[in-house]
């Protein structure tokens, strides 16, 4: 089996193919990410027009690539998985209709896909991984805690009731004068920073659900720095240290307890894996406090080559070949709208501060 995968819903055009042999052993024929970092930089984070006219200039062009690249033409490829959600709405449209038309124009099925089941489901892809595992997953645009129980059964433990842990690196790096985008910079200057010269709060610690919250933590970064300027650049350091180490100690709380819950809920699983997924996993910090975590309470890390951690097709066509083995693909799949908002977790209740429309997913 051969899928085309599809993805555009936040700065990232890509396109992948990915084949599965007959002994179910997956194999990533292509991976073509093209990052639009350069056409938002000046704004300081993702433009929604601007992402979503670059997706129309870019995409045919990186799928004749990932088709080129993987040796293999349209006529050979089994079906089209694209995501159609959550993500900038723009964006979506142009992935899921190119989707439609080259599935329609091929005679191909085409699989609309959750971009969060992507990321939950990559440590198969990369892995093997058997469920049931527990993803945290901190990206730019995502915060959450997710039981990964299989294909398209996943319960949602924990989601930021505000930013997401990617977004509050970026605001950080903003307030600080650091370019775009904010979380390689932050980790950069914190390396020459004092972490206990600024004590910034731990968000929602102690408490027992399970939750985020970084919007606190920005305002008290932003007093700081309101406080002392004109800053120096080692105010800078020392403020981005203090930073990351409360979003560490926040994490490591968070994500401790959800482990606890974890083995109480499957007793008998030997070794339970951490997944973790999303662009923030590249932080050293964060990636060595979550292994020390993991490994003082006898768990397993697993984190995927960073290239399947951020956004990226592969992912896609991954999902896309897991629904069609699981005989889950949509029928009505050519009439799918895209979803800005669409949790994994459909039945997990909206948190406060995130709208009428329901959780930030
Ligand atoms: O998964 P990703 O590439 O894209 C989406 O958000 O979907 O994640 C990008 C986010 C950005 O907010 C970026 O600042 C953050 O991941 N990030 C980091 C690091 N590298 C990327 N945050 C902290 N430390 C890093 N080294
Ligand atoms: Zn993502």
């Amino acid at each position: 089996m051969r899928i085309l995968g599809i993805e555009t819903s936040c700065d990232e055009t890509a396109a992948s193919v990915v084949a599965l042999d007959d002994a179910g052993t997956p194999q990533i024929l292509s991976n073509v990410v093209y990052s639009q970092i350069d056409d938002h930089a000046a704004f300081g984070g993702v433009v929604p027009e601007i992402a979503a006219r670059a997706h129309v200039e870019a995409l045919d062009g990186i799928v004749a690539t990932a088709l080129a690249e993987a040796g293999t033409v349209l006529g050979d490829i089994d079906g089209v998985a694209a995501t159609a959600g959550p993500g900038l709405i723009g964006g979506l449209i142009v992935g899921l209709m190119t989707a439609k038309a080259v599935a329609a124009a091929a005679g191909k099925p085409l699989i609309p896909v959750n971009h969060l089941e992507g990321h939950a489901l990559t440590a198969r892809l990369t892995d093997g991984l058997e469920f049931p595992y527990l993803l945290l997953l901190v990206s730019g645009g995502h915060t959450q805690i997710i039981l990964v129980r299989g294909v398209g059964d996943y319960e949602r433990w924990a989601s930021t009731i505000d930013d997401a842990l990617g977004e509050a690196f970026d605001k950080t790096a903003k307030l600080l004068g650091l370019p775009y985008p904010g979380g390689p910079n932050v980790e950069k200057q914190a390396l020459a920073g004092d972490p206990s010269r600024f004590a910034f709060p731990r968000p929602l610690r102690g408490e027992a659900r399970l939750d985020f919250s970084f919007s606190g933590l920005k305002t008290a970064v932003r007093q700081a720095a309101t406080a002392i300027a004109p800053l120096s650049r080692q105010d800078v350091c020392d403020i981005c240290a203090a930073f990351q180490l409360a979003v560490t100690e926040t994490l490591v709380e968070r994500v401790g307890r959800s482990l606890a819950r974890f083995r109480g809920e499957f007793p008998t699983i030997g070794e339970p894996a951490l997944v973790v997924a999303g662009g923030v996993a590249a932080n050293k910090a964060i990636r060595t406090a979550l292994e020390e975590l993991c490994a003082g309470r006898s768990m397993r890390l697993v984190a995927p080559p960073l290239a399947l951690c951020t956004d990226n097709a592969a992912m896609i066509a991954w999902a896309g070949i897991e629904r069609i083995r699981a005989r889950m693909t949509a029928t009505d799949a050519m009439t799918f709208t895209p979803r800005s908002r669409w949790p994994l977790d459909e039945d997990a209740a909206p948190l406060i501060g995130s709208g009428k429309r329901g959780a930030k997913a």
